[in-house]
C-alpha cells in the first residue's frame, strides 16, 4: 500500500482515523439526510475471506473491498444484510433528484461538523482541513445502478443478487496536455459532486440503489504495484413512484460483472498515473441507461 500511495504522492498520516472512503448519504430533491439512515451500514472491523492487497484479512469501515471477497460486500459493502433491516427506505419519485455524499472517517470519529453546515451545502465535510474539504485518495470511476427487489420480499431482505442497471457515472475529462482529470478524486483537492436523477422510466417499486467508487487495477502490474481493482460499494434502500411499470432494463451481475476481465475494471500503468487514456477505455459496470436507451458508458471528451 506504500508504494501504491507513493505514486499519487501521498502521506500515510492518520491511517486509521482518516483510511480510504465510503458513501453514506443521500441528499432527495436538494434534502440531506441522516448518515446510514437510508445507506445500509457496515461492520467493522469484518474478516473477508481474501487478502489481496493485504496483509490479513481484517477489514475496517472505509477499506476497500477486492474482487474474490464476499459476493455481498462487493455488491453492498462488508455484511450489509446484517444492517439491512435497521435501515430506512427513502421514497423518491421516478425524476427526483439524489446527491450522494462520502466520508473518509471511520463513524468513531464522526462529528457533527462533518456533515451539518459544511460548505455551499455538501452533505460531508473535513472541519480539519483548511477548506473543510474531504477528498478522495483514490482515483476511479463513481458509479450508480439500481437493481430491483423481486417479488414476493422487502428491500430490507435483498441481497442484490439480481441486475444492477447503470443509471449514472462520473468519470474524468482531459487536461491540455492528454493527462487524465478524475473528477471524484480531483488531485486530492475539492471532489465534484454527485448529483443525478432517478430515470423518469424506472418502473415502480423498491430497489437497491448502489454506489461505488472503482479504482482501477493494472494489465500488466509492475511488480512494485498492485494490479488488484479496488471497489467501495454501499447500497441505499429506496421506493420508486412512478407510472411505469414492470422491470428496467438488462444489467450486470454482481460480482460477475465486475470482475479483472469486464471493461473498465483494469488499465495500462500510463493511465493508472494519469498520464493518458488508454484507446477505447470504457467505465466499468455495463451499459449505461439514460432511462430512454442503453448506451455503451464512454469518456466524453
Ligand atoms: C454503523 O456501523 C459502525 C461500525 O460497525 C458503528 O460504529 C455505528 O454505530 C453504526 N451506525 C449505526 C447508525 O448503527
Ligand atoms: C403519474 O401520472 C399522473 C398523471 O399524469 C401524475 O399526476 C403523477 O404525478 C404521476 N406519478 C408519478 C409518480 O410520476
Ligand atoms: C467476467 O465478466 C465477463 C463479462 O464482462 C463475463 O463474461 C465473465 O463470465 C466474468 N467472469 C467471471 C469469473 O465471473
Amino acid at each position: 500500500m506504500t508504494n501504491i500511495n507513493a505514486i499519487f504522492g501521498l502521506t500515510l498520516v492518520a491511517l486509521l482515523a482518516q483510511a480510504h472512503f465510503t458513501f453514506v448519504r443521500l441528499a432527495h430533491n436538494g434534502e440531506w439526510q441522516a448518515p446510514t439512515q437510508f445507506v445500509r451500514n457496515k461492520t467493522e472491523p469484518f474478516e473477508e475471506r481474501s487478502t489481496p492487497n493485504t496483509n490479513n484479512n481484517e477489514r475496517l469501515y472505509n477499506f476497500p473491498t477486492f474482487i474474490p471477497d464476499y459476493p455481498e460486500s462487493v455488491r453492498c459493502g462488508r455484511d450489509n444484510m446484517a444492517h439491512a433491516a435497521d435501515t430506512e427506505v427513502l421514497h423518491v419519485k421516478a425524476g427526483d433528484t439524489i446527491e450522494v455524499a462520502h466520508t473518509r472517517n471511520s463513524p468513531s470519529y464522526w462529528t457533527d461538523n462533518q456533515w451539518y453546515n459544511c460548505p455551499n451545502g455538501r452533505g460531508s465535510c473535513d472541519p480539519n482541513d483548511p477548506d473543510w474539504t474531504m477528498d478522495f485518495n483514490h482515483p476511479g470511476p463513481l458509479l450508480a445502478h439500481l437493481s430491483k427487489v423481486p417479488d414476493g420480499i422487502d428491500v430490507g431482505e435483498y441481497d442484490g443478487s439480481g441486475e444492477w442497471v447503470k443509471i449514472y457515472s462520473l468519470g474524468f475529462d482531459m487536461n491540455e496536455d492528454g493527462s487524465i482529470h478524475w473528477l471524484a478524486y480531483n488531485y486530492q483537492q475539492l471532489p465534484a459532486r454527485f448529483i443525478f436523477n432517478i430515470p423518469e422510466q424506472t418502473p415502480a417499486g423498491e430497489y437497491l440503489l448502489r454506489l461505488d467508487l472503482i479504482w482501477p487495477g493494472l494489465w500488466e502490474p509492475p511488480t512494485y504495484v498492485s494490479d488488484t481493482p479496488q471497489i467501495y460499494a454501499s447500497c441505499a434502500q429506496i421506493l420508486v413512484e412512478s407510472n411505469a411499470t414492470g422491470s428496467p432494463p438488462e444489467g450486470i451481475e454482481i460480482p460477475a460483472g465486475l470482475n479483472t476481465s469486464t471493461p473498465g475494471m483494469r488499465t495500462s500503468l500510463s493511465m493508472y498515473r494519469g498520464e493518458s487514456m488508454d484507446d477505447g477505455y470504457i467505465y466499468p459496470g455495463g451499459l449505461l441507461w439514460t432511462g430512454e436507451e442503453l448506451v455503451e458508458d464512454k469518456p466524453i471528451l
